[in-house]
């Protein structure tokens, strides 16, 4: 940020510039793949790495080995993460020539008509299951972790089974999927077409292979987003509550009669044991309940309405009922970028999926008295008092509570929270969370230009750390995985491996003051940032500890310039851009200026005299 004061005497025009650049950039635009020599743990694998292997989109880590696999175009990739150096391992898996014509001649285009690997789940020791959407034809296969090969058949090709409903269809369709037990759950197309969805237990028994209906009150033109297995704390389960999956993703909703196609986020969930219906909701879940997911700043009254990514994690380790979702949101309204971070917790999800439901078919009748809810409580999982009424199995279930759940499964409350970061100006891709002992958050953001951002939280206050610019610009980062104290990051392009945990990881002095809550603190004599191992007091803030730093114009600070000028002058105010993103300027109402690239063009008149504040996007 760089304001910049015009104050008025007389004739005379005081120009107070305080520039406030990113400090943040001006190391980290050296990055460029070579090794920096401060973090010599850092590495960037470009494209020219990977042998003409592109389009990643899954990341799988085998955490024992270090090894992660990665989805690509017609292949897999085994990368060791200890020794990044090391060349990557490739398996070919691609579509035979004259199937990739024949989908060609179905209208789709050359470039969508290979097998893009999407999903990968480990299945018992050692191996892997892998599937593609193999020119529109979803495959999926068997990889052997050991000799890292696909398994194949008697005739040498490579043993598949059919992955619809398993994988999408497109390419760049949004999907997800989670194991749970050994089976697979998807959210998914389920058509050539795109134009069916399904959230469905993909694998297991045939006839436990049970899906959502296809009714646009279940489900209206989902993405999906994310999905997580909260399995019940096996200590701590007096209800014998049945284990959950929970399936975020936005969709258009159909409560409101609007003109305008009003986008929603959503959480789902089903109960693992459900195995469908006897009559009505037959090998449909029994349990499917959603709600409403609000990420908005009440101050601005500013919602963020599209969801784009979600990060599970548990805020007491080893208590899954401690289990938190940070969700990454943009808006549907805004024309410029904007990305807003929430957290949701498990249980305000639970305390509306526990309250009332929302009537959908709203008659006359229903408006004013809603349908009763019948017992046992439609969309609830199996526990013992349920068991114990003879209700062991979703099977058993009355047909007017099913009845029920199938026209109800939208909750009446919302999941509500105040997001924790708000910016304008980025968009974000992906993200991932360290929780740290003092509870404080470090949000690691990915953005949809390549770069990694790393936040500091505290309650509801937000610093930035760093920006750290990996990819070119045109490289979404649409992977980051957590491991060891480092961030695998990935676009569909290139990887990086970069430290994202304890204190060397801030390079300068600025930096490593903005980490004082991580307990981080800058030594002169080892010209370092060093941990502390203490926790920093009330009055040692940032901004305290900035002033430990030698802090030269250029840098994060207030450092004031006044400028003297007479009417009718035209001045250029220079706002040093040092992020790949423009900087905006902040003026008095009453302006004469244009705006060239981020320098402010201004002519000196009585109404132009104020302050004039240059924003780059980066101080905290
Ligand atoms: C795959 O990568 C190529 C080259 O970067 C790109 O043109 C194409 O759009 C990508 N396809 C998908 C489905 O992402
Ligand atoms: C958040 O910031 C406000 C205003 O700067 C401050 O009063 C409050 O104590 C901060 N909260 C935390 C948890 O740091």
């Amino acid at each position: 940020m760089s304001p910049i004061m015009m104050t008025s005497a007389g004739v005379i025009l005081m120009l107070t510039p305080v520039l406030c650049l990113l400090s943040g950039f001006s190391w980290a635009a050296t990055l460029g793949g070579q090794e920096r020599e401060y973090n010599l743990q850092d590495v960037i694998l470009d494209p020219k790495r990977f042998g003409g292997v592109t389009n990643f989109s899954t990341f799988l880590l085998d955490p024992s080995s270090g090894l992660l696999f990665l989805g690509a175009r017609d292949a897999i990739l085994s990368v060791d993460t200890n020794q990044l150096d090391k060349p990557a391992r490739n398996i070919m898996w691609d579509v035979p020539m004259e199937k990739r014509r024949s989908c060609v001649a179905k209208g789709k285009t050359e470039v969508d008509c290979h097998n893009y690997v999407r999903l990968m789940e480990f299945l018992e020791e050692g191996r892997v299951y892998v599937c593609g959407t193999y020119a529109f034809d979803p495959q999926c296969a068997f990889m052997d972790v050991t000799s890292f090969t696909l398994e194949k058949n008697e005739d040498g090709g490579v043993k598949m089974e059919t992955g619809k409903g398993k994988c999408p269809f497109e390419p760049s369709q949004h999907y997800t999927a989670v194991m749970a037990g050994g089976i697979l759950y998807t959210a998914a197309t389920s058509n050539f077409l795109g134009t069916l969805f399904d959230i469905s237990r993909a694998s297991g028994p045939e006839q436990e292979r049970i899906r959502t209906e296809r009714s646009i009150n279940w489900l209206s033109d989902p993405e999906f987003v994310s999905s997580a297995f909260i399995e019940q704390s096996p200590g701590n389960n007096p209800n014998g509550d049945d284990d959950k999956i929970y399936f975020f993703f936005t969709e258009v909703a159909k409560e409101y009669d609007l003109y305008t196609k009003v986008k929603v986020p959503r959480v789902a969930r089903v109960c693992k044991s459900d195995v469908g219906g006897m009559k009505t909701l037959q090998r449909r879940w029994t349990t499917f309940l959603k709600a409403q997911l609000v990420c908005e700043d009440k101050p601005s009254s500013q919602r963020y309405n599209i969801l784009t990514d979600v990060f599970t994690i548990r805020h007491t380790q080893g208590d899954p009922g401690s289990t938190h979702f940070y969700g990454l949101f943009t808006s549907q309204w805004e024309n410029e970028e904007m990305s807003a971070v929430c957290v949701f917790s498990l249980s305000d999800i639970s305390k509306v999926m526990d309250g009332p439901f929302k009537e959908l078919k709203k008659t006359c009748d229903n408006w004013i008295n809603p349908e009763p809810v019948p017992a046992p409580r439609p969309g609830q999982c199996l526990n013992h008092v349920l068991k114990s009424e003879g209700f062991e199995s979703s099977l058993k279930l009355p047909d007017k509570v099913l009845t029920f759940v199938r026209d109800h499964p939208l909750m009446e409350n919302s999941v509500s929270a105040a997001p924790l970061l708000v910016r304008k100006g980025v968009t974000y891709s992906k993200l991932a969370v360290t929780l740290m002992d003092s509870g404080i958050a470090v949000l690691h953001l990915g953005t949809g230009r390549g770069e990694l951002h790393q936040v500091e939280v505290v309650g509801q206050n937000a610093t930035i750390l760093q920006e750290i610019p990996l990819f070119p610009s045109q490289e979404p980062v649409n992977n980051i995985l957590l491991h060891k104290g480092e961030a695998l990051v990935g676009s569909p392009l290139s990887l990086a491996r970069v430290r994202a945990e304890g204190c060397s990881l801030y390079p300068t002095c600025e930096l490593c003051a903005r980490a004082r809550r991580l307990g981080c603190e800058w030594s002169r004599k080892e010209n370092a940032c060093r941990t502390t191992g203490t926790r920093p007091g009330p009055d040692d803030t940032i901004e305290q500890a900035l002033r430990t730093c030698d802090i030269k114009e250029g840098r994060c600070s207030p450092i004031t310039r006044e400028l003297q000028v007479s009417m009718g002058l035209r001045l250029l105010l220079p706002c040093v851009q040092l992020s790949p993103r423009s900087c905006s300027w902040e003026h008095p109402p009453h302006r004469y200026t244009k705006q060239h690239h981020s320098d402010l063009e201004v002519t000196v008149t009585e109404e132009s005299l104020g302050e004039y504040v240059c924003i780059c996007q980066v101080c905290y």
